[in-house]
């Protein structure tokens, strides 16, 4: 050691590890290989494959490659512990929860030392952040697991959940996969990375020691092999899913038809935008954390630096200082800012794209250097917004830095990208910062801020950055079945309808008059010019509907983008619309009764008469489906806003012609989306009929687009769309995993409704929800 005056001069830390005996103790216990945990217990080992300690490359421990039937045993053992568990009461479920809590909490240093050891993350992010984080999600959900019953009457567990996570946040994703799924009365098969198996381990011992039944939590280690075999397998009832929106893709096809239900939480290339009137030093230090946290290796890194024209140079050159005061070392040293890469194939990966950005124009500025798996924070400049560093996911300690001139420019930059994960907004402006909020296609957005995390709050993506989201109220809901839809018996008329399949038009019917399509608020011919026959319950033409095609969808998906402004009208606006649609549907109650007692034989006037009453009900909705302020950390406000998917396609069933289409249509534009409808195949004139009302109604154009035809190759050109943002199907089962295949396109939300829905009963909160998406605003305040 240097003597006092050397030190004062450099400034610099002296080596400060934190021990690491107790866990090395540990490993040295299982020196024989970690086997599967299933049924309470560790199975013995199977083959196995080593596990490193990524800052050294020793070899620390080896664990099983997970078979098949390892996966069959595990999904077995957690189907056999699913009633018991379900059954008991939340009280009960909330002691195990709270247990698990009290263990990690007591065990923290020992899981601090492990995951730095695995991972290769420095131990004051472990210490300070990953792991304190995994007790607070236990305890924040011991606490719903007493509440289940009285917050979400009539909901039940969803069953046995297939969970499959990274390797970034080890224990952090196993816990915010497991303590919902627990709390709720599911049973969890949990897959670590296969880079970093260890706490999962741990935390299997733990679940052992809170005297967790039997079954309850079950661990299958290895790599994605593993993994596929989980996510398809016939016993899961719910996948969930942290990794790469490739492998999300791949998991959307495995489960596509199955009923299974999905959560994907991917990547991202998250804005971090800068404007000219930010706290430039706050704004320094939230870059460090946006994207040199954690090596860079976070799906919600801050990775793309958007920063005011006029400031770039300043704001560059206290970066770079701020860079080079970054201290690259040892994960275990207290005072290590930037920790090992996760793997040397991660770190080549890093390698490749950082190269491939320079090749492109970037101009790449390091701090420091880095020998082994280690890689130095770095900033690429210059960079065009087709770069491979402003569009690809890097997962390392790599900034891409971009400049704008106007709030406009930002979000216009800021959303040029596939995913939609995270944003940080700074500016001293809160109207700004708000406006931009607002305006950015992102599941979470830090104001002044950046990856902050809490179990109160929902987490989670828009676009390619997958659906559903994790913490909270909303992070439950994936877990629950919150509400069945009313079914009726499948009759014999539905079946009739179901086969008036759209064909040629009869030559001969004598009725020329053919009803149109509605696009862009305008009434549209099919652009291949056909059209189809229109039959009553006895096979007579009752008129003739336009036999649309990919082109007629294609101009109404455009039509409905268009139509985002409808977003933004304020929701007393939208309800005001919706109310006008029913009165002018009111006003024609006996011509539609007319109409649908003419295609369908059935009571007319009842159908007509339910859809006035769905129309009020969402008109009322319209306002009070509104977001929450989340309690989460000290001195920040935590939005939670029901935002609206943007453009959703909506594929309606023959049944009750009208009222399906209302009843589908309503809370979806209640909420602000576009619609783009396939009508009624069999009944579409209720429909085509129903435009002149919406015309009449204040309805913009653009925000209901009414398509007829088949509905199934209609139905498949939505999905496969890459505008259209949600799809609602009303069909046979045997028509879901097509379109669910397709949706994994841009991984667009589906609701599958099935058949038989009883339209009469069909409304109610299931429906809003299904029609937003939530956005996390986090605001700090205080000096
Ligand atoms: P990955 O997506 O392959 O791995 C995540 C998890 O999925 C692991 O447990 C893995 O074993 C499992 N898995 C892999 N293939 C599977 C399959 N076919 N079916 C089911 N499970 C499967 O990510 P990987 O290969 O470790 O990293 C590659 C890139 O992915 C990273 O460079 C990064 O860009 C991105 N990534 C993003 C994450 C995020 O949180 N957004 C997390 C991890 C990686
Ligand atoms: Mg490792």
């Amino acid at each position: 050691m240097g003597k006092i005056t050397d030190i004062l001069k450099s400034m610099d830390y002296g080596p400060s590890p934190e021990a690491s005996d107790a866990v090395r103790g540990w490993l040295a216990t299982h020196k024989a290989g970690f086997g599967p945990f299933i049924g309470g217990a560790f199975a013995a080992p199977g083959a196995l494959f080593d596990v490193h300690d990524p800052s050294t490359g020793e070899t620390i421990a080896r664990v099983t490659q997970g078979t098949a039937a390892d996966i069959d045993a595990a999904v077995a053992a957690a189907r056999a512990a699913q009633p018991g568990w379900a059954g008991l009461s939340g009280h009960e479920r909330a002691k195990y929860l709270y247990a698990l809590a009290r263990l990690t909490q007591k065990r923290e240093r020992f899981l601090a030392v492990l995951e730095s050891l695995d991972n290769g993350k420095p131990i004051r992010e472990t210490r300070d952040i990953d792991i304190p984080l995994v007790a607070r999600h236990f305890y924040h959900h011991a606490g719903w697991a007493s509440l289940i019953a009285s917050e979400f009457p009539g909901a039940r567990a969803v069953g046995v959940c297939g969970q499959i996570i990274p390797w970034n946040f080890p224990l952090l994703m196993l816990a915010w996969k497991v303590a919902p799924a627990l709390a709720c009365g599911n049973t969890v098969v949990l897959k670590p990375a296969e880079y970093t198996p260890l706490t999962a381990l741990a935390f299997a011992e733990i679940c052992v020691e809170a005297g967790l039944p039997p079954g309850v939590v079950n661990i299958v280690t290895g790599d994605g092999e593993t993994g596929a075999a989980l996510a398809a397998h016939e016993g899961v009832d719910k996948v969930a899913f942290t990794g790469s929106t490739e492998v999300g893709r791949l998991i959307r096809r495995a489960t596509a038809g199955t009923g299974k239900k999905l959560s994907l939480e991917l990547g991202g290339k998250s804005p971090f935008i800068v404007f000219d009137d930010a706290d430039l030093d706050s704004a320094v230090e939230g870059v460090v954390d946006g994207i040199f946290f954690n090596q860079g290796q976070v799906c919600c890194a801050g990775s793309r630096l958007l920063v005011a024209e006029s400031i770039e140079a300043r704001f560059v050159a206290r970066l770079k200082t701020r860079m080079g005061g970054l201290t690259i070392g040892a994960p275990l040293d207290k005072s290590t800012d930037i920790g090992a890469i996760v793997s040397p194939e991660q770190l080549q990966r890093i390698e490749r794209l950082v190269e491939a950005g320079r090749a492109e124009g970037a101009e790449i500025f390091q701090a420091g250097r880095a020998k082994g798996c280690f890689y130095p924070p770095t900033l690429a400049l210059g960079v065009e917004p087709a770069n491979i560093l402003a569009r690809e996911e890097v997962f390392g300690p790599v900034l891409a830095a971009m400049t704008f001139r106007t709030p406009d420019d930002a979000v216009a930059l800021a959303n040029n990208t596939r995913f939609g994960l995270a944003a940080s907004v700074w500016t001293e402006n809160l109207n700004r910062a708000y406006e931009v909020a607002s305006r950015l296609k992102a599941g979470v957005v830090w104001i002044n801020s950046t990856n902050l995390f809490d179990a109160g709050a929902a987490f989670g993506g828009y676009r390619e950055s997958g659906f559903g989201r994790e913490g909270g109220r909303e992070g439950l809901a994936e877990y629950l079945v919150l509400a069945e839809l009313p079914r009726v018996p499948a009759t014999s008329a539905n079946a009739a309808a179901m086969s008036a399949a759209p064909g040629p038009a009869p030559a001969a019917s004598g009725i020329d008059r053919t009803a149109k399509m509605y696009i862009g608020g305008k009434q549209a011919r099919p652009d291949g010019g056909a059209s189809y026959a229109v039959l009553d319950p006895e096979g007579r033409a009752v008129g003739h509907a336009g036999l649309g095609s990919r082109k007629d969808i294609r101009n109404a998906v455009e039509a409905a983008t268009k139509a985002a402004g409808w977003a933004g009208a304020t929701a007393h606006n939208r309800a005001q619309v919706l109310y006008y649609i029913a009165e002018n549907l009111s006003a024609r109650a006996l011509e539609f009764a007319e109409r649908l007692r003419a295609m369908t034989g059935a009571d007319g006037a009842a159908e007509v008469e339910a859809a006035i009453r769905r129309l009020f009900f969402y008109a009322g909705f319209a306002d009070k489906y509104d977001g929450a302020v989340r309690a989460t950390q000290k001195k920040f406000v935590t939005l939670a806003m029901n935002e609206p998917f943007g453009v959703m396609g909506i594929v309606c069933p023959d049944e009750a012609p009208l009222l399906a289409l209302v009843s589908l249509v309503a809370p979806a534009i209640a909420m602000g989306n576009a619609v783009v409808a396939v009508a009624s195949a069999a009944h579409p004139l209720a429909a085509t009929d129903f435009y002149s009302v919406l015309d009449t109604s204040d309805l913009p154009g653009g925000v209901v687009n009414i398509v007829t035809g088949d509905a199934d190759a209609l139905a498949l050109t939505l999905a496969e769309h890459d505008s259209v943002d949600a799809l609602w199907w009303v069909g046979p089962k045997a028509g879901e995993k097509r379109l669910e295949e397709a949706s994994a396109g841009n991984l667009k939300s589906t609701w599958m409704l099935g058949e038989g829905v009883d339209w009469a009963r069909a409304e109610g909160r299931e429906f809003l929800r299904r029609a937003c998406q939530i956005k996390t605003i986090w605001t700090p305040y205080g000096e």
